[in-house]
């Protein structure tokens, strides 16, 4: 172990463990520019990027926050060029397989948020295989949203509840914001205290649009890639100063 990483394997002390997230969320933003600044193709960023998220897991384990939800690849991600989709897709396909059997010993208790059904066939054998195996895991609730884009989100809520309206389930007065957050795909997962971004942006790209209504916002300058437990117990520290007072006094 390094001298860095036992200094933050606990907690460190001037964090109040009484007052830590119970849920932190991730925009991995970055990647690419981490990679092309050390004149590296962006796929190594990827790369470093999945390491990145698996020390920030453990830290979260380690620290005892109990939920932690990533974003991996948006809506609007098909976009990019199609070498780059590819090695994504195939790279998560890899990293599940590869990762299964850490995540059993490690208790996490995987899940995947999205429009899944368009992804690549072996990726959703993949996934549904290990949301399967991890279901009973009790350690930590691991997140990974994949094709995933908030409007999308509300929109097939929204259609999924009309559908019951329409079929005489329940009446429009029965809508409310727990029968709606039951119908999105976080259904049965609590709120993000904490939503933090890398890489400088200040924008929320279309992710967790409805349940980060009251979480707090970190954005550091640092790149996925270099986001470490140093960097981490910044977010928290920032966090622990913040007064949250969900529109009350
Ligand atoms: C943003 O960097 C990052 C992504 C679009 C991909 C992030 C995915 C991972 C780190 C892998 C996660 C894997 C699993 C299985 C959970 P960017 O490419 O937008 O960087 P840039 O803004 O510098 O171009």
């Amino acid at each position: 172990m390094t001298k860095f990483h036992a200094a933050f394997e606990k907690l460190p002390a001037d964090l109040d463990r009484n007052r830590l997230p119970k849920h932190v969320a991730v925009i991995m933003d970055g990647n690419g520019r981490w990679a092309k600044s050390r004149g590296m193709p962006r796929f190594i960023g990827h790369q470093k990027g999945v390491d990145a998220l698996k020390n920030l897991l453990r830290c979260c384990k380690d620290w005892g926050i109990p939920a932690l939800t990533a974003y991996a690849f948006s809506t609007e991600n098909w976009g990019r060029p199609t070498e780059e989709v590819e090695f994504l897709m195939t790279l998560f396909e890899r990293v599940l397989r590869l990762e299964l059997q850490e995540m059993m010993k490690e208790n996490v208790k995987l899940r995947f948020v999205g429009n899944l059904v368009s992804l690549p066939k072996s990726l959703q054998e993949e996934i549904y295989k290990s949301m399967e195996a991890t279901a009973n895991n009790q350690g930590i609730e691991f997140t990974v949203a994949t094709n995933y884009g908030g409007r999308e989100e509300i929109i097939q809520a929204t259609r999924a509840i009309a559908q019951l309206v329409r079929e005489g389930d329940i009446s429009p007065d029965d809508i409310d914001e727990n029968l709606f957050e039951n119908h999105l795909y976080t259904a049965g997962l609590s709120s993000p205290d904490l939503l933090i971004r890398s890489s400088g942006e200040m924008r929320l790209s279309n992710f967790l649009l409805w349940q980060i209504a009251y979480a707090e916002i970190y954005v550091t300058p640092v790149m996925w890639p270099d986001f470490d437990r140093l960097q981490f117990y910044k977010a928290l520290l920032a966090y622990q100063q913040r007064d949250r007072r969900f529109g009350k006094l």
